[in-house]
Parts: C-alpha cells; sequence; structure tokens
C-alpha cells in the first residue's frame, strides 16, 4: 500500500480494496447537533446513528468485511452442537495460533469474565502494560488488584518510542518478587494497548516477559483483540520482524504465551471472541464455564454466520495490504493535524487517531474532564462522534475521589476500509478549526452517574453556556455549510 508512489509526490495510503456495499450518511445541522448531544448527555455513546456523520467511536465490530467473509457467512453450518462451522473456524485459530483448544465467547469482555472467574481470587495481582476499562473491571470484581508495569515511555504523549505497549521488565520483577508469585494470577500483554493510543509491544519484550513467567512459573495471557495493528508494527518497526511473514511473526507471538484470548468484534472484523490455548489443564478449568456464561461449546454465544466469516478474517489478518490500512489511514491523519500543531499521540498507533485533550484544553481541570468536553465540542461542530478515552472512562475510588486518567484522551477510531481519504480529510479541518477556537471549550459535570463503567451511559452538562457560543462562532464561520 505505500510501496506505491504517486508521480507528483504525494504522500497519501492507497487503498487495496474497492468499496461494493455503501451506507448513506447524513449530516444533520449545527443546530440539531447541540440538540442531539444535549439529549445524549454529553456522552457520545447515547448519541443515535441518526445524528451522526462520522461513526469514529470504535472500530468495534464495524469494520468492513470482506466479499469472501459476506459470502462465507452464507455457507454456515447451522446447529447447536458440533457444527462443520465451529470446526472450520478451530482448525484456522490451531493452524494460526499454533495452540490446540479453542473456545467460542459473545465477545472479548466475556473472555475477560471467565478468565477473571477461573484465575483471579481476591487479592490476587494481574501485572500488565495496560488496562482495559472491560478487563480492569472484571478483575477488580474477582477482588484482583491491577498493576500497570508500562515503561516510563508510554505515558509520554509525544514521543517516538516505537513501542509504547512495552513492558518495563524491571518493574515487573520487583513486582513479582513483592507480591510473590503465588500471589500473581497471570501477566496480561495487550496488544496495540487501547487506551494509550493504539501502541504496539515489540516481540522482543514479549520474550523478555516470557522468560519471567518460566523463571517464576506465572502463566502470559495476551489480549489479542488489536492484533492486526500489532502485527504490522512488528512487520514495519521491530529489526527481528522485518523478513518475517505475518503469519511468521504471528505464531511467534503465540508461541510464547500460555492464554490468548481477543474480540472478534476487533480481530477478524466480526462479532463474537475466544479463548485460545495449547494447555489442557487450562482448557478444563476455562471450559466449564463457556456453556454456563457463553452458550454450548461449539458457538459460545456467536452465530454460525459470524464464525464462518471470523475464519476467513482470521485468514486475512494474515495478508499485510490487508492488515496496513488502518494504520496507514492513521498515519496520515496523525500527521496532518500535527502539521497544524494539533496536539496528538505520536507515533500514530493503531486503532485511531488520539488527541491529546490535556494539551488541546488545557484550560480544563481534569475533574472537568477535557477529554469528554472535547468529544462533546468536536460532534457540535462535525457531526462526528468519537469517545472519551480519559478520567471519564476510570472509576471512582471506594471513598468517592476520583481516578485521574494518565491521559485524556480524544480517540477517533478509524475503523478498517469503512472511511474515505476525503472524510478524513474533513474530520482534519474541523479538529484543526476546533483547535483555533478552543478556548470557548469549557468543561462538563456529572447529572447522572453510574457506578461500573460510567462513561457508558453516564449523563453530563457543560459548565457555562460554552456550546451555544460554539455553534455561534461556528455559524459566523462557516455560514451556511453544515
Ligand atoms: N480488550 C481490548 C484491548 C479491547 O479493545 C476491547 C474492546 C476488549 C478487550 C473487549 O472486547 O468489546 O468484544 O467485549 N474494545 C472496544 C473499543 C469496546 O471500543 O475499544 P469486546
Amino acid at each position: 500500500m505505500s510501496e506505491i508512489k504517486f508521480y507528483y509526490g504525494e504522500n497519501v495510503p492507497l487503498e487495496m480494496h474497492k468499496v461494493r456495499v455503501v451506507q448513506k450518511l447524513n449530516l444533520v445541522p449545527v443546530d440539531r447537533r447541540l440538540e442531539a448531544i444535549t439529549e445524549a448527555g454529553n456522552n457520545t455513546f447515547l448519541l443515535k446513528n441518526r445524528d451522526v456523520y462520522l461513526d469514529m467511536l470504535t472500530d468495534s465490530g464495524v469494520n468492513a468485511m470482506s466479499d469472501k467473509q459476506m459470502a462465507a457467512m452464507m455457507e454456515a453450518d447451522d446447529s447447536y452442537a458440533g457444527s462443520e462451522t465451529f470446526t472450520k473456524l478451530e482448525n484456522k485459530l490451531q493452524q494460526i495460533f499454533n495452540m490446540k483448544y479453542f473456545l467460542p465467547t459473545h465477545q472479548g469482555r466475556a473472555c475477560e469474565h471467565i478468565l477473571a472467574k477461573v484465575f483471579v481470587k481476591p487479592g490476587s495481582v494481574v501485572p500488565m502494560n495496560y488496562h482495559f476499562t472491560t478487563t480492569k473491571a472484571h478483575i477488580t470484581l474477582c477482588g484482583g488488584i491491577v498493576e500497570e508495569i508500562f515503561i516510563d515511555e508510554a505515558l509520554k504523549v509525544d514521543s517516538t518510542h516505537l513501542f509504547k505497549g512495552d513492558i518495563d521488565i524491571y518493574k515487573l520483577n520487583a513486582l513479582i518478587e513483592k507480591h510473590g508469585a503465588d500471589n500473581i494470577a497471570f501477566v496480561r500483554i495487550e496488544a496495540g494497548t487501547n487506551l494509550i493510543g493504539g501502541q504496539p509491544v515489540s516481540l522482543k519484550n514479549m520474550q523478555e516477559v516470557r522468560k519471567i513467567c518460566d523463571t517464576y512459573g506465572i502463566m502470559l495471557v495476551y489480549d489479542a483483540s488489536l492484533l492486526a495493528d500489532n502485527l504490522y508494527f512488528n512487520k514495519k518497526r521491530e529489526d527481528q520482524c522485518k523478513d518475517m511473514s505475518i503469519r511468521e511473526i504471528t505464531e511467534s507471538i503465540a508461541g510464547l504465551c500460555d492464554i490468548i484470548y481477543f474480540s472478534a468484534r476487533k480481530l477478524g472484523c466480526v462479532r463474537g471472541g475466544g479463548i485460545c490455548t495449547d494447555r489442557n489443564d487450562v482448557y478444563m478449568k476455562l471450559r466449564e464455564l463457556i456453556p454456563l456464561y457463553e452458550g454450548f461449546l461449539t458457538y459460545g454465544g456467536m452465530s454460525v454466520r459470524e464464525m464462518e466469516a471470523l475464519t476467513v478474517g482470521l485468514e486475512e489478518t494474515m495478508d499485510e495490504n490487508m492488515i496496513n490500512q488502518g494504520p496507514l489511514f492513521i498515519e496520515y491523519m496523525v500527521s496532518e493535524l500535527q502539521k497544524k500543531g494539533v496536539p496528538v499521540v505520536t507515533p500514530a498507533g493503531g486503532l485511531g487517531c488520539h488527541i491529546d485533550a490535556m494539551r488541546f484544553l488545557s484550560h480544563i481541570p481534569q475533574s472537568e474532564y477535557p477529554a469528554g468536553a472535547l468529544a462533546s465540542a468536536l460532534y457540535i461542530i462535525s457531526g462526528i462522534r468519537g469517545m472519551e478515552r480519559g478520567t471519564l472512562s476510570e472509576q471512582r475510588n471506594s471513598d468517592g475521589s476520583e481516578t485521574y486518567a494518565h491521559m485524556e484522551l480524544l480517540r477517533l477510531a478509524l475503523p478498517r476500509r469503512v472511511f474515505t481519504l476525503s472524510q478524513v480529510k474533513f474530520a482534519i479541518d474541523r479538529i484543526s478549526w476546533l483547535y483555533e477556537n478552543r478556548e470557548i471549550v469549557k468543561g462538563l459535570n456529572f447529572i447522572e452517574e453510574p457506578k461500573i463503567l460510567r462513561f457508558f451511559f453516564g449523563k453530563l452538562k457543560p459548565i457555562g453556556e460554552w456550546q451555544t457560543k460554539l455553534m455561534a462562532k461556528f455559524k459566523q464561520d462557516f455560514g451556511n455549510s453544515l
């Protein structure tokens, strides 16, 4: 994709696919957008899709599927138990990860639920490169403690470190010594570290972590939801991977893990999930909970059609020309925004473009949710729906005080192969305008705050009249344009 040069020097990613099915979009007027975000309690999760122009909330379950995936859905073998479709999927996973056992689930957090129930006891510690919201919630619900042992560079928003998702080996050793190996449920590595900007983990780091796990007899669990992006970065950025195929890198990673689990809403571009392992003892423990919480062992809550499409999607993930689309579009968006001075997470990672709300809205304190305010403001001026990934996405401490997030990010996900470059350019245009007018934007306050995962359905209101002022400035500058 990136290898194709434009004769006149323009540096843009060129798609290696064509669009054969389209969905009509609407960009509703700015007055309606202000009304819609107010109805949604300034929570972009609560917007109705009919009011959204570019849905950059997530890439979860909304990546474009290929013609081959759609075709595969038509030949699904439907049965509660023992369907041929399941066997195909199981074989594909065995082939890709070289692991004997596969347990299907309805999505990624279901894997986390089951892993936490089986391996996390009250007081157990789970070291990891970084938490994901649902991961942490499941571990803490079982009485476990999440310990993030990221490298110092991980939280530097503006960085040139190529693998900000790496675990700090020194901290890992120290943590195990402190708590004792018996109190460590498992070490978790998340591919394409979601909450710090889709930052990858190097194969080298995983090899080092494995050594430590071997020394202490601790399991290594890999969250492969964002594996596709991570593989692309391994191949492009890591010396030992340069001459390896994507398939070989995948096998090398898998060979280091006791358990791999994934959200197939991301990996494989469908809707589902699963847990793979080569260890019979682990399989036997996890297996019991699948029929209880998910469904029988040959579907685990997934429809057979999705499983057929997943088998194809996993194979397509082994194609560099398929997995490079996301990272290349993201890199384009990040570098264009940087040229306009907009603070973004660098280096560009996977998943999406991450805007640094802490710097973008440096006049808003974390107690007033700058990333949430930015998500709301961007929607009002563009119809683009992003996702707050900052303090709102954290849980309060038991004494009611806030846990201030390490980073205040507005994540603009680029679901794979969904948006065109002109739509990305529209986003860049509106974000740049907002940056020039950032002083108008102020903070948010809760009016309704759920106790668990509050970002999903909590409601907030603007502090002061800033949203009407923002709309007025938009009308002044954009005239009749939507
Ligand atoms: N792990 C990671 C790294 C994820 O990014 C997600 C989901 C999950 C686990 C849970 O998987 O949604 O299938 O239950 N991330 C979505 C997102 C929700 O928008 O980033 P799930």
